[in-house]
C-alpha cells in the first residue's frame, strides 16, 4: 500500500479557513470537510484530521499524525511544558500573523512590566505567561480561561489580560489597551521527527515545495512594458526586488526595448507613475500563479 501522510489541522476557527486555501492554493482536491473529522485529498497522499488546535502538538508528539498546521502561540505553549519531545517546526507559513500580549483596562495605570506584580492575569497560555513573569521576576496570579478572556477584566476576574491581538479591534471593544508583547505568531506545519518513514518524508517535501511555490508567487508580479533604451537602468532601480529582467528588440521602435521582469514585492501605484515617468509605455502588471526555482 502506498504510504499516506497524515495532517492534522484546527477543526474550525483563526487558521481554518486561510490554511484550507493555502491547501487548494496548492492544488490539492478534498471534499468540503463539514461534520468529516477525516478527509482522504483524491490527487495527493495526504489524509486530514480535524481537531481542536491545542490537543495537535500532541497528536504529532505521539506519531498519530505525521504533521499538524497550527498556531506558533498553540505550539509554544505546550512547548513550555513539553521541553523533552519527539516534534520540530518543519515550515513557517506566514498566514494569520498575530501576537501574544499583555492588555490592560485603558485606566490602569501602567508603566512597566513590574506594574503587573500582585496582579491577577486572565489568559488562555499560563505556560507562556508562567514563564515571561518568572523571567521578569514578576509575581503574580494567573486565571486560565478556554475563550473570551477579553471580558475577564470588566467582570471583575481580573486585573488585566494575555491572549492573542491580530487587528486589536477585540482589544478596544473591551476598553482595553496592549502594553507588552510576549510572542509574536503565525501560522506552522509541525512535523514529527523520529516516525517519519522516508516515504512520508518525501510526501512532505514534495507538500512544503508546493507550499513555498504559492507564498512566492503572492508576492511576485510579472511585468511587462515598452521602455526607451536610455532609461533602462533607471526602470530597474524603480522596480522593487526585480530579478534581472529579460529585454527584447522593439521592431517597431529602434529606441526602445521590450522590458520583461518578475517583482518580489508588491508593485504599488507609485511605482507605475514612476515607470511611466521615467518614459515606459504599455505597462503590463500580471499576477504569477506558480513560482519554482
Ligand atoms: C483571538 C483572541 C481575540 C481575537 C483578537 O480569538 O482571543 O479574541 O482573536 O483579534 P483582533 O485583535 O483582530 O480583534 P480567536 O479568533 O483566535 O478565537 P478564540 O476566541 O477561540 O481564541
Amino acid at each position: 500500500m502506498t504510504e499516506r501522510l497524515k495532517l492534522a489541522m484546527q477543526k474550525s476557527g483563526r487558521l481554518t479557513s486561510e490554511c484550507l486555501q493555502l491547501l487548494i492554493a496548492c492544488g490539492l482536491k478534498y471534499d468540503e470537510p463539514k461534520r468529516k473529522l477525516m478527509v482522504r485529498v483524491e490527487n495527493f497522499p495526504l489524509d486530514i484530521i480535524f481537531l481542536r488546535d491545542n490537543d495537535i502538538p500532541e497528536y504529532i508528539n505521539n506519531g498519530a499524525g505525521d504533521i499538524g498546521i497550527l498556531g506558533n502561540n498553540t505550539y509554544g505553549e505546550w512547548l513550555a511544558i513539553n521541553e523533552l519531545n519527539d516534534t520540530m517546526i518543519a515550515k513557517e507559513l506566514g498566514l494569520s500573523k498575530c501576537r501574544l500580549s499583555i492588555a490592560v483596562p485603558n485606566d490602569f495605570p501602567y508603566e512597566s512590566v513590574q506594574s503587573l506584580n500582585d496582579k491577577i492575569i486572565a489568559t488562555s497560555y499560563p505556560n507562556i505567561l508562567n514563564k515571561y513573569l518568572a523571567n521578569n521576576h514578576i509575581k503574580a496570579k494567573i486565571v486560565t480561561l478556554s475563550g473570551s478572556v477579553e471580558i475577564a477584566p470588566g467582570l471583575g476576574m481580573a486585573d488585566l489580560i494575555c491572549d492573542i491581538v491580530s487587528s486589536g479591534s477585540t482589544l478596544s471593544a473591551h476598553g482595553l489597551r496592549e502594553v507588552e508583547k510576549i510572542i509574536d505568531s503565525e501560522a506552522v506545519i509541525v512535523q514529527n521527527i523520529k516516525n517519519l518513514a522516508s516515504d512520508k518524508k518525501m510526501i512532505l517535501d514534495r507538500l512544503l515545495t508546493r507550499m513555498e511555490s504559492v507564498r512566492k508567487s503572492r508576492n511576485c508580479k510579472y511585468i511587462m512594458m515598452h521602455a526607451p533604451k536610455s532609461s533602462l537602468q533607471k526602470i530597474k532601480k524603480i522596480l522593487p526586488g526585480m530579478e534581472e529582467p529579460t529585454i527584447m528588440e522593439l521592431v517597431t521602435d529602434a529606441m526602445k526595448v521590450v522590458v520583461h521582469a518578475v517583482a518580489q514585492e508588491e508593485i504599488f501605484w507609485t511605482t507605475i507613475e514612476e515607470l511611466k515617468q521615467a518614459g515606459a509605455t504599455s505597462i503590463l502588471v500580471l499576477p504569477i500563479e506558480k513560482a519554482i526555482d
